[in-house]
């Protein structure tokens, strides 16, 4: 909750990512920068303070053989007070320490200030001693109690016997002013300038490489609230981060798949409609029939003459049995369209299949005066498909074939075998298709305008139903046709597999 109260309070820009990369990286800079003055301050300090100590390893050697401070135990007061004069003379910021063998100070040259120690620790001096002034050690500083300074020291004997030590404190008091001197330095200033401006430049270089890095992610998120709001046509474009590339294309991936299904979705749903309007339309005319003729009879009741009753029944029966084959028809093709057909697919002899079909249509093809012929050759491969399926294609194109040809015409099938097929041709010699209507026969609802048997078309569902069957057969179908030549429709069956080896 109070999550959610901070972010309100935070304006939208600095929770941005671009915003926090660039926080961090501008503190992580700031760190640096502390870092690097502090690492120049104290190494330059250490610098000039082991300089210091090594420039001047031998002050206390000399001091120490000049002026002989102790003879037999005994401190030369004179000797040391003309030391002391010349040494402040000459180097003001260096204070020299007599001491006993123990560290004790017997006497010392700044008189202006009190001394906190009484004595200095003997180990840094011992370690100066033994390197000869090589090393860098820091000892006791009698002024501060908790100070150490760089020094020179040097033993005082007297005839081989140890008497003491001078110790010389080098830069003493002087030192602080050594070191505001090192900070007010020119060289360090130009240095501390020139990482100022390293700095900036870093910081500018990073912040536009950030702008940079984000610009792609900004590109996507645009991108995406854009597809979200409604525009299916918004894809991310190619950034040149891997990274970012997979997020694009995965969601361009499934952007696709998104407006293809909402494309699916929108043509099932435009179908859907399509059937409904086209099945009540095809329904009214023989349903209103068969109502108006019933009607009629039991109006009229025994008025009737007997032949009237008969025509009009036979009417009625005419109408139901058309309701009848459209009602079965559209159940077909929309299970076929559904895909909840699966065809049962199994080896059987094509010839023998047209053969049972012909003679089904032979009584009413001797009514209509056409002839049916077959032409196929004596051993034909069995093919596979679902035969009960095969079957309502021949029964469709023969429907049409009877249909739409007239008296004293030919229906030809041929079966011709090639390698891994037979090809199945269904050709008559009818009024044809004319060519701009020929793209579309295939298509549900399409009937033919040019004949003037309006009262014999279908419901302009078979082909399309034709088409379907083979459709989940993966085959498909081709028609050739000619206006009052004749129309044929073929395609090819598959050979069952173990006959080809
Ligand atoms: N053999 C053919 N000769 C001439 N025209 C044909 C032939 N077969 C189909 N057609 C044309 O194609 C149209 C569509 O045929 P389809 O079989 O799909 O519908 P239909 O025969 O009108 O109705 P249904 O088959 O549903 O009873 C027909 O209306 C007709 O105009
Ligand atoms: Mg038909």
């Amino acid at each position: 909750m109070k999550m959610f109260g901070l972010h309100r309070t935070i304006p939208r820009f600095f929770r941005s990512l671009f915003w926090k990369l660039s926080l961090t990286f501008l503190s992580l800079l700031v760190v640096l920068a502390v870092a690097y003055i502090y690492i120049t301050a104290f190494t330059a300090e250490m610098y000039f303070q082991e300089a210091n100590q090594r420039l001047n390893a031998s002050v206390a050697k000399h001091i120490a053989a000049e002026t002989q401070p102790i003879v037999n135990g005994k401190v030369q007061q004179k000797k040391l007070e003309t030391l002391f004069h010349n040494i402040m003379i000459l180097n003001p910021s260096v204070e020299v320490y007599l001491l006993d063998t123990q560290g004790r100070i017997l006497a010392y040259s700044t008189p202006g200030k009190d001394i906190q120690r009484t004595s200095v620790s003997l180990e840094p001096l011992q370690k100066f001693l033994q390197n000869r002034g090589a090393s860098f050690v820091m000892g006791d500083d009698p002024k501060d109690i908790h100070g150490e300074k760089v020094f020179s020291a040097a033993k005082v004997e007297n005839g081989g016997r140890l008497e003491g030590y001078i110790y010389v404190i080098l830069g003493g008091e002087g030192y602080d002013s050594a070191m505001q001197f090192l900070l007010g330095s020119y060289i360090l200033r130009l240095g501390g300038r020139a990482m100022g401006f390293t700095l900036i430049v870093a910081a500018v270089i990073g912040l536009v490489g950030f702008a940079f890095m984000t610009k792609s992610l900004r590109a996507t998120i645009r991108t995406v609230r854009e597809f979200q709001q409604g525009n299916l046509e918004a894809r991310i474009p190619i950034s040149s981060s891997i990274e970012m590339n997979q997020l694009g294309t995965a969601f361009n991936e499934m952007a696709d798949t998104l407006v293809h299904h909402i494309q699916e979705i929108k043509t099932m749903d435009n179908l859907r409609r399509d059937l409904v309007a086209n099945v009540s339309h095809d329904l009214r005319t023989p349903l209103a029939s068969v109502h108006g003729y019933v009607e009629t009879i039991l109006m009229k009741g025994n008025t009737l003459t007997e032949e009237e009753r008969l025509r009009y029944l036979t009417t009625v029966l005419h109408s139901t049995e058309k309701l009848k084959k459209l009602v079965e028809e559209l159940f077909e093709l929309s299970k076929l369209e559904a895909k909840q057909t699966t065809p049962n697919v199994e080896p059987f002899s094509i010839g023998e299949l047209v053969q049972d079909v012909v003679q089904k249509y032979q009584l009413l093809a001797e009514q209509q005066k056409v002839s049916i012929k077959t032409i196929f050759p004596h051993h034909l491969p069995l093919v596979t498909a679902d035969i009960a399926l095969i079957e309502r294609v021949f029964q469709n194109l023969l429907d049409n074939a009877l249909k739409y040809t007239p008296e004293n015409g030919v229906i030809t099938i041929q079966l011709e075998s090639t390698y891994n097929k037979v090809n199945v041709n269904v050709a008559d010699t009818g009024y044809g298709i004319p060519p701009e209507e020929l793209p579309y026969v295939f298509e549900r609802y399409r009937k033919g305008s040019q004949l003037s048997l309006e009262s014999d078309h279908g419901a302009g569902l078979g082909l399309a139903i034709v088409k379907k069957i083979l459709e989940v057969h993966g085959i498909s179908i081709s028609v050739f046709s000619k206006v009052q030549e004749g129309t044929s429709f073929s395609f090819n069956l598959p050979v069952e597999a173990s006959l080809l080896r």
